[in-house]
């Protein structure tokens, strides 16, 4: 039996989970529902949930690989656990100030990381939502022609924080040790879902041979079709980076506290594990 209820959360992504308790080892079915679920919409979200790490390692480790995980010990071994947090109390916090535009994760590595998870540990309202948008359906509803010109194009991915969008001066730019970059075709098909994806983001895409990337951004992030996640303490939000891109408005080390647990899957490189300085744009 399901040990769960859920309902869409958003046309364009998601679904709203509850009476899931991830303390406990889940049934087969249960197991094989959220994995369905997830595929089918990219993201689950559940409120109000007191979850410890390794429940929240739990929940990501069933999602990822091409298998559900034989018990809970080998669920939680698929997946990492950031020791900093992302919030904007402490300095060594992930992003802890500026503005994120749309991205996956590591989306200038060969192979990014699949499963991202957040969880709202200490949140004071009003927050800044966490947005998403979803490339499988920016694929769907992208108009034929535009489609049928995006169709043999490559873009090329880096790290760090191009310059776009209406506030340049609020961006955050991720400084990596090493800059990265790969090259995929602008329609790249998910690993393990095989869904097609219009794979290009605003923060991390530096160019299509052929075309101006701002020309699809303006179809993946319409308003429609952006799930603002307005943060609550207790919520929990898993998403397929790799169907989903995701940003952040502009988070000031004076406002509210905003802190969120971070856990991925699988292992990431060491790359992925490393954390990048983060420079205000204009001061690098
Ligand atoms: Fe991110």
């Amino acid at each position: 039996m399901i040990a769960f209820r859920f309902e869409e959360l958003h046309p364009a992504a998601g679904v709203k989970i509850a009476g899931l308790d991830l303390s406990k080892e889940l049934d087969s079915q249960s197991v094989g529902t959220l994995r369905d679920l997830f595929d089918r919409t990219g993201l689950l979200l559940v409120h109000d949930v007191g979850l410890t790490p390794q429940d929240q390692a739990y929940l990501v480790g069933i999602l990822i690989g091409e298998a559900a995980p034989v018990d809970r010990a080998a669920a939680v071994a698929r997946t990492h656990t950031y020791a900093n947090y992302v919030t904007n109390k402490d300095e060594d916090g992930y992003a802890p100030f500026g503005e994120l535009l749309f991205h996956c994760d590591m989306m200038w590595a060969e192979a990014p990381t699949e499963v991202i998870s957040l969880y709202g540990c200490r949140v004071e309202p009003p927050t800044v939502p966490t947005r998403f948008a979803s490339m499988v359906r920016a694929l769907e509803t992208l108009p034929a022609d535009l489609r049928s010109r995006v169709a043999d194009l490559r873009a090329v991915h880096e790290t760090g924080q191009q310059r776009r969008g209406a506030h340049k001066d609020q961006l955050v730019i991720p400084q990596h040790a090493v800059l990265r970059s790969t090259v995929k075709p602008v329609i790249w098909r998910h690993p393990r879902t095989g869904r097609e994806l219009l794979y290009t983001s605003q923060q991390m895409t530096a160019r299509i041979e052929g075309l101006d990337p701002v020309e699809l951004f303006a179809h993946l992030y319409r308003p429609e079709a952006v799930l603002d996640h307005q943060w609550r303490q207790g919520d929990v939000v898993v998403w397929d980076n790799l169907a989903l891109q995701h940003a952040r408005g502009n988070v000031e080390i004076e406002g509210p506290e905003r802190t969120l647990r971070k856990v991925i899957g699988p292992l990431p490189s060491e790359m992925g594990i490393a954390k990048p300085k983060m420079v205000r744009a204009g001061a690098e």
